[in-house]
């Protein structure tokens, strides 16, 4: 084993996502040095799956630095939290300034943006990367979302863009934005995929028990959508999973605990959002959902209290093709608006972190090797490359077209599975926001006239109001009882 820098990439943790990224970037002709706290484990992967591969190891984290070439690209696929932190002061006394700490691991974007600060005081170089894909991914192509140190882009952009999955013959990896941006986007990711994923159960659910179709015929469902606009690795999945049958030769989805699990890559998304107010609230019922999913023994007590509504009759007269087709476009127009809501966050979060995020190039890089990865990204991406500037995704024609078409069909499965009594969280909130996002008026008026009648929380007047009575542009109290004393709220003006 030579002692020279040879190697262009250092990977540190060998679990199976480490491993497989490792193999791939040696795939692609750059020499890769790997190290794993258990050294064992560095030893025998050397001796098996990357044997006679473009691989060398190293026995301790000093070794590792040794053998890279500079800059040096240390990745860390580590858990996330303490482990990376621990990681990087290990790192840091055998790097030299300009030298580049990569984390691939599932971090939360407020500890990139302090890992970013942190490691550019020093002179270092930091990249956040968010990783999508699974095992598979990292082995053959992954979604790669990089951010962090602008500087370090053009070093580890040929390594990345050559591992990563290819879309219509394009590179799923571009740069995100600054300091925390790859995880925040990767963050996004996963909460767009909970509204994805809830959305497809919705559906399933409506086929199962408001149609009573067997699952084969549920299958054949998500296999003629996946043939369409809604052509998705989900989609795709769900047609496979709806088909699987158990040794007995029924199907194994209706064997499986309806308890969701999660991670909190979702619930993390939900809470930037309420922080940052931006009503994504698709993915907010998402993560409920789940939540309500996990409350399994209380529901089962519920269903023998609680009723719902009274079986009318009326699912015999419904014609199940057409219905079927109807729920595609529902499906289609609470995806939009879920991808709408999530683009609406990113873009409230550039400002927030002073992020330039670039709209076409994350649809591009969720186009493929991630798990939402779909046709429709390639449409966002064109929505965002015929546009810059776009406001809103539903303002693209292409899309405003897309939901004046599935409006009614959209209107018409909610208000049936309502009726039925089935439960469409993420469908209904999807349509409550559009239809609130196209009011020029809400009756926030109200609300805001009862907040200064309790609280003298004051309100403003509209434009069209204003006169030597009703002043423009100031907060504004109202004597609403006619008695009560004087009230304490400091913005007290009238
Ligand atoms: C190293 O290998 C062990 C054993 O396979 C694994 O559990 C651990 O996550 C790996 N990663 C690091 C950073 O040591
Ligand atoms: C982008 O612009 C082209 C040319 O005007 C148009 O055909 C296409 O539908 C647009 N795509 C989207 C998603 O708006
Ligand atoms: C509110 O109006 C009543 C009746 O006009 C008056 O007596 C009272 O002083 C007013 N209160 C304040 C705080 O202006
Ligand atoms: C209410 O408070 C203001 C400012 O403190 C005072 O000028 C005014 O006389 C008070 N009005 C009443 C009705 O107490």
């Amino acid at each position: 084993m030579s002692d020279t820098a040879i190697a262009d990439f250092g990977l540190i943790g060998l679990a199976v996502m480490g491993q497989n990224l490792v193999l791939n970037i040696a795939d692609h002709g750059f020499t890769v040095v790997a190290y794993n706290r258990t050294v064992e484990k560095v030893d025998r992967f050397l001796a098996n799956e990357a044997k006679g591969k473009n691989v060398i190891g190293a026995h301790s984290v000093e070794e590792l630095c040794r053998k890279l070439k500079r800059p040096r690209k240390i990745m860390l696929l580590v858990k996330a939290g303490k482990a990376v932190d621990d990681f990087i002061e290990q790192i840091i006394p055998h790097i030299e300034p300009g030298d580049i700490i990569i984390d691939g691991g599932n971090s939360h974007f407020p500890d990139s943006i302090r890992r970013a600060k942190y490691l550019e005081e020093k002179g270092f170089l930091f990249v956040g990367c968010g990783v999508s894909g699974g095992e598979e991914g990292a082995r053959y192509g992954p979604s790669l979302m990089p951010g962090g140190s602008p500087a370090a882009w053009p070093h580890v952009k040929p390594i990345f863009q050559a591992i990563c999955a290819k879309a219509d013959s394009e590179p799923c990896c571009d740069w995100v934005g600054e300091t925390g941006a790859g995880h925040y986007v990767k963050m996004v990711h996963n909460g767009i995929e909970y509204g994805d994923m809830q959305l497809i159960c919705e559906a399933y659910h409506i086929m199962k028990e408001g149609l009573h179709l067997g699952s084969d015929e549920i299958a054949d469902a998500f296999a003629e959508w996946n043939k369409g606009d809604l052509d998705s690795f989900l989609i795709e999945i769900t047609r496979d999973i709806m088909k699987f049958k158990d040794a007995d030769g029924t199907p194994l989805v209706e064997k499986i605990k309806d308890m969701a699990g999660q991670k909190g890559t979702g619930k993390w998304t939900a809470i930037s959002a309420l922080d940052l107010g931006i009503p994504v609230t698709l993915i907010g019922e998402a993560v409920f959902a789940r939540t309500l999913s996990a409350l399994k023994s209380e529901r089962v007590r519920a269903s023998k209290i609680l009723s719902g509504p009274k079986r009318s009759g009326h699912q015999a007269e419904i014609d199940k093709t057409e219905f079927l087709s109807k729920l595609g476009q529902a499906l289609y127009a609470s995806k939009l608006v879920s991808y709408a809501q999530g683009f609406m966050l990113m873009r409230e979060a550039a400002k927030e972190y002073n992020w330039n995020l670039n709209n076409a190039g994350i649809a591009l890089m969720w186009r493929g090797g991630c798990i939402i990865r779909s046709a429709f990204l390639g449409k966002i991406k064109e929505a965002y490359t015929n546009d810059t500037k776009l406001e809103n995704l539903l303002f693209d024609p292409f899309f405003k077209n897309a939901v004046d078409k599935a409006q009614s069909s959209w209107r018409y499965v909610i208000s049936q599975a309502i009726l039925m009594g089935i439960p469409i969280p993420a469908f209904s909130t999807a349509l409550a926001f559009y239809d609130g996002y196209r009011h020029a008026k809400l009756p926030a008026n109200l609300l805001q006239a009862q907040r200064d009648y309790f609280g003298a929380h004051t309100f403003r007047y509209l434009d069209e109001y204003t006169d030597d009575k009703h002043p423009k542009d100031r907060d504004v109290h109202i004597n609403w009882t006619g008695h009560g004393g004087n009230v304490s709220a400091s913005t007290y003006l009238a």
